[in-house]
């Protein structure tokens, strides 16, 4: 039982190509919930800095993943879309809560285990780091809903430690300076300033694998371009790349269980379930027994269907850079408006002058 004023955010790091993946398990998600939501989505770019600091082009890389959210259909008038380096409170925020978390914590997150390898001594400090910023960028707006893949899950759930421990470390403080909402922690009612965030996983298409190599994620760092299909695809590269996609020599199974230790086929029906809003039973109701020479060519029209208008409708946008920093610059306005609000609040919790 939380009072907090619902609000959705999200964030996506300017780093490579969006791809059908990013879009099927967060972009699609993130434009469905501004149905019933406020939203606040923003393009990370001190994100990127973690894992590699020079970027050959980053204010592309910014503009071509706010064109993707423009051209998915986020609406950044009634909701929110800004770079995070506009608003300086994030950053403020995560030095805070780099004082509430400990080290151990960030030690045991897996995606830093995986990015840092073997050589942990020469990550940057950032990289280290790194969730805690995510965790700022999340409470400076007290975000209620995070929509996220699920290799984020792990990430939200430090995210709602730190909120725990800065709500139960501060919580005299926050109820002294009437800044508290009454929320329930186990049985316990406390004065909270931020809310525990959940983290919204579910959907049909939570992982999409690679075209070339169904037990591998798709991804937009693998060598091979064909194994994912990019948001700026024309029609023609996307129905090549189906094409293409690797397969086995079985027709489509009759039930989902005939799926099992089909990893390629697997990937197909999900991807087709995703793109056509259905589920796996259902797709596999429909086409259980046919080749992928005929389902194929099914799945490359309904691809191209979905996908074609947002990539030229990316590439259209991406001849308008004005326009997209115009957008920029008024999401960072609304959304410092919110963050100003939130560190001033702090502030006087903390007893910062
Ligand atoms: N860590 C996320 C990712 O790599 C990106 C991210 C940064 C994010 N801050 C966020 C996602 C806040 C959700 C909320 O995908």
């Amino acid at each position: 039982m939380s009072e907090f004023k619902e609000l959705v955010f999200s964030g996506v790091q300017p780093t490579g190509n969006l791809h059908l993946g990013n879009y099927l398990g967060a972009i699609r998600k993130f434009v469905a919930l501004q149905q019933s939501h406020n939203c606040v989505y923003c393009v990370v770019d001190l994100h990127a800095l973690t894992a590699q600091l020079v970027h050959e082009d980053l204010p592309g890389q910014t503009r071509s993943i706010t064109a993707a959210f423009l051209a998915s259909g986020i609406d950044p008038k009634a909701h929110i879309v800004f770079n995070q380096s506009r608003v300086p409170q994030h950053a403020e925020l995560a030095w805070i809560f780099n004082c509430v978390a400990r080290i151990g914590w960030m030690n045991r997150m897996t995606q830093f285990k995986d990015k840092a390898g073997k050589d942990r001594e020469n990550a940057s400090l950032g990289l280290l780091a790194y969730p805690s910023l995510m965790a700022a960028d999340i409470l400076v707006y007290r975000a209620t809903h995070v929509p996220v893949g699920d290799d984020q899950k792990q990430h939200l759930e430090l995210t709602r430690d730190i909120a725990q421990k800065f709500n139960s470390d501060f919580s005299d403080r926050i109820a002294q300076c009437g800044l508290g909402v009454e929320t329930l922690v186990g049985n316990e009612k406390i004065n909270g300033y931020f809310p525990l965030t959940e983290p919204l996983i579910e959907g049909p298409a939570p992982r999409v694998m690679s075209l070339r190599d169904g037990t591998k994620k798709m991804s937009k760092s693998d060598v091979s371009d064909l194994s994912r299909i990019n948001l700026t695809d024309d029609a023609e590269t996307i129905s090549k790349k189906i094409r293409r996609a690797k397969t086995d020599p079985e027709p489509l199974p009759g039930d989902l269980e005939g799926l099992a230790g089909r990893p390629e086929a697997e990937n197909l029906v999900g991807i087709y379930a995703a793109l056509s809003d259905s589920t796996k039973e259902a797709v596999i109701a429909e086409f259980g027994g046919q080749q992928f020479s005929a389902f194929k060519p099914i799945l490359s029209e309904l691809a191209v269907t979905v996908l074609a208008p947002i990539s030229s409708e990316m590439r259209r946008l991406l001849d308008d850079v004005t326009y997209i920093d115009a957008v920029l610059a008024d999401g960072g306005e609304r959304a410092g408006v919110i963050a100003q609000k939130t560190m001033k609040d702090l502030r006087e919790i903390i007893g910062l002058l």
